[in-house]
């Protein structure tokens, strides 16, 4: 084909492509079949490749996912990217409703839209095209994700106006999407994603962008950050420009002339929430005049012309149809509530923990009963009561059994314990759960050795203790199923790497009683080796400060014994390093920074940092960092949508900064 031709067939096929795109992704009315869609994309890309310089930056073809980046690049918002103040009942609302009134007067109206659940965006487009996308950061600087979002498919590489803007919105993982991503990491053996807010975010942080590229991300543009300068004078009328410039809106949102429609629209919603082909986590209320908005003006961190009405964790009743019994790595056994799977916050939940016997008697809980099963935090799932109700006279009542269901041994239970325990050491199921603790992430953290490949090893006995894993061959592993060539070399080279972990990894996988990721951490650092640790007395690890006198027992009662320190030297024959290689504790005393001695509690979803790593850098300053709130805590840090943490902070009187005001001292 000539040059010229080929110039204005591309275009033809562009236009052609983005308006069935269109079609499909943002408005979900595909108007050609899928097939049609594919042979004009494999015709566009043909042509591309014979006239590589008549790809343009907003051709269809541009969404595959380009190069692999270093970092993310910083990228500082036109204006700040706010969050919301939070409403949990109706009383919240009202009151909110009553500050909006004393500014805006009487007569103003709402608009009510979905809140979203997945991560906050913000999208650049130059004289109609879109060039740079970035994640909410702090509010003020985010992450520049631009080849990620460009994987969007309802994001518009150019809008319908040659306009120069900033718009923000909601980018999620549809539920569909969702479990088909995690059915395929659980084939292949991968840690689930906990919710699709996890896996968007996850898709969206990735340096290779053709991973968001393979997962179906969506979006919701819910604001333009300049809307002063397109001429519109209320956030409604902006949802409408959006739509006009080709963006993808939620169509669900609504006007409301007060805040009783509010309330009742958000009654609606309670019911038909599960029914939504995404996860929403509330609604979001906002006062629909500019002018108004104006007038109520912003606080430090939120506007006071709008509200997110948090739902209640989502309540489901679904059926118990058995209970199992698990035996634990400490030989505990616990009861676990095998339920119809039914969907429940996101995700489908087919068991849920039942602790011990005491709680099913407390819950009176029958095999065969109608149960309410809610996520705690919005992520392991629990059962809430049983309804008493619907029994038919069928259920069936349980019973813990004397006998370890694994092993056969009598089952005790220990003076001050609700548990019941298999205390025969040589209990496989034990050994079996001691070494998947052993690989795990905080402790060992072999890769390719999940609880499915364990167990097939364990079962087939070429483990029969964790120092057996440093014997595995070649062909022991290739012999088993779903294993090939590159799957047993990648294997070997991880438990081959993991023999240089520093001591606290070993020291917590060996899954000493008491001895948490934590304390291992404290006790390698103080110790500096195994051996030093393996002779330190009563006295010595009591005189640490985080070490107690049960754990202290624990510690010296372990390497008393014979098999533990037969253990230790065959891992060091084996070449397991067994010091500790990470960075000196820094005492408070040799600390100048600000969060020495301190003891601090993160709370909330950071932006910048996992809390992990916020932790990590506290610590190396010579702070504290803690879990729960207390009068003993110094500081907290709360990040978005933090909880109770941060009420309880703000009753005691505790400092609490923003994850922004954290960076800033950690950078000092
Ligand atoms: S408006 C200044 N509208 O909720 C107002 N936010 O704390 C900015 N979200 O992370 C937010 N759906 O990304 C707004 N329809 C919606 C939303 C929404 C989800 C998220 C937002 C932010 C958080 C607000």
């Amino acid at each position: 084909m000539e040059r010229m031709e080929a110039e204005k067939h591309i275009v033809e096929l562009q236009t052609l492509i983005n308006q069935y795109g269109y079609d499909y992704y943002v408005l979900d009315k595909p108007s050609v079949p899928d097939a049609e869609y594919d042979r004009l994309i494999r015709e566009l890309i043909e042509l591309e490749e014979q006239f590589p310089d008549l790809v343009t930056p907003d051709s269809p073809t541009q969404r595959v996912g380009g190069a692999m980046l270093d970092m993310f690049e910083k990228v500082e918002h036109r204006s700040p990217m706010l969050s919301l103040g939070n409403a949990f009942n109706d009383e919240d609302l009202r009151d909110f409703d009553r500050k909006v009134r004393q500014a805006a007067g009487d007569e103003y109206s709402y608009v009510c839209e979905l809140k979203i659940d997945g991560l906050a965006v913000s999208l650049r487009y130059e004289d109609g095209l879109f060039v740079k996308g970035a994640t909410r950061g702090d509010g003020t600087i985010g992450e520049d994700i631009t080849a990620n979002l460009r994987t969007i498919k309802s994001i518009p590489l150019r809008i319908k106006e040659p306009f120069t803007m900033e718009v923000r919105g909601e980018a999620f993982m549809p539920k569909r999407s969702f479990e088909k991503l995690n059915k395929i990491k659980e084939e292949r053996e991968e840690e689930p994603f906990a919710n699709p807010r996890n896996a968007a975010a996850g898709s969206l942080r990735q340096l290779d962008p053709k991973i968001a590229a393979s997962r179906s991300l969506d979006i919701f543009l819910y604001a333009i950050a300049d809307l002063g300068e397109t001429g519109v004078t209320s956030h409604s009328e902006g949802l409408d420009l959006l739509d006009r410039l080709g963006f993808k809106t939620n169509q669900e949102r609504r006007k409301c002339a007060d805040i009783e429609e509010v309330i009742a629209y958000i009654r609606g919603w309670v019911e038909r929430r599960p029914d939504l082909p995404y996860d929403i986590d509330g609604i979001v209320v906002k006062v629909d005049s500019l002018r108004q908005q104006e007038q109520l003006g912003t606080t430090a961190k939120s506007p006071r012309w709008a509200i997110a009405y948090k739902f209640p964790a989502e309540e489901v009743v679904t059926v118990l149809k058995d209970i199992e019994l698990n035996v634990g790595r400490t030989g505990a056994v616990t009861p676990t509530a095998v339920l119809e799977p039914v969907r429940v916050a996101g995700t489908t939940v087919q068991r849920a923990t039942l602790h011990n016997e005491d709680l099913i008697r407390e819950k009176d809980i029958k095999i065969g009963d109608h149960v309410v099963v809610k996520k705690a935090g919005d992520i392991i799932p629990e059962i809430v009561n049983v309804l008493p109700e619907m029994r038919t006279g069928e259920e069936k009542d349980f019973n813990m059994p004397e006998h370890c269901p694994e092993c056969g041994s009598d089952l005790v239970r220990l003076e001050g314990e609700v548990a019941l325990r298999c205390i025969n050491p040589k209990c496989p199921a034990q050994i079996r759960e001691g070494l998947i603790h052993f690989v795990s992430r905080n402790a060992m953290n072999i890769e390719g050795l999940g609880e499915k490949v364990i167990t097939q090893l364990f079962a087939q006995e070429l483990i029969k203790d964790v120092a057996d894993l440093y014997k595995l061959t070649y062909e022991q592993l290739i012999s088993m199923e779903r294993m090939g060539e590159k799957s047993v070399s990648n294997l070997l080279g991880a438990i081959e790497g993991s023999k240089n972990n520093s001591l606290e990894k070993l020291l917590f996988g060996l899954g000493i009683r008491h001895v948490g990721a934590k304390a291992a951490k404290t006790l390698a650092q103080v110790f500096g080796s195994m051996d030093a640790l393996m002779e330190a007395s009563f006295e010595e690890l009591t005189a640490i400060n985080e070490i107690g006198g049960k754990m202290a027992d624990s510690i010296t009662a372990y390497f008393d014994m014979d098999e533990a320190q037969e253990l230790i030297q065959e891992l060091k024959a084996a070449g397991v390093n067994m010091e500790y290689n990470g960075p000196k504790p820094v005492s408070p005393a040799e600390s100048d920074s600000f969060f020495a001695g301190k003891t601090v509690v993160l709370t909330g979803k950071l932006e910048e940092l996992s809390r992990n790593e916020a932790k990590e850098k506290i610590e190396a300053l010579g702070g504290n960092v803690s879990g729960s709130v207390s009068k003993k805590t110094d500081l907290v840090i709360a990040g978005e949508d933090a909880g109770s943490k941060l009420t309880k902070a703000e009753e005691l009187g505790i400092e609490v900064w923003n994850e922004e005001r954290m960076l800033e001292e950690l950078n000092k």
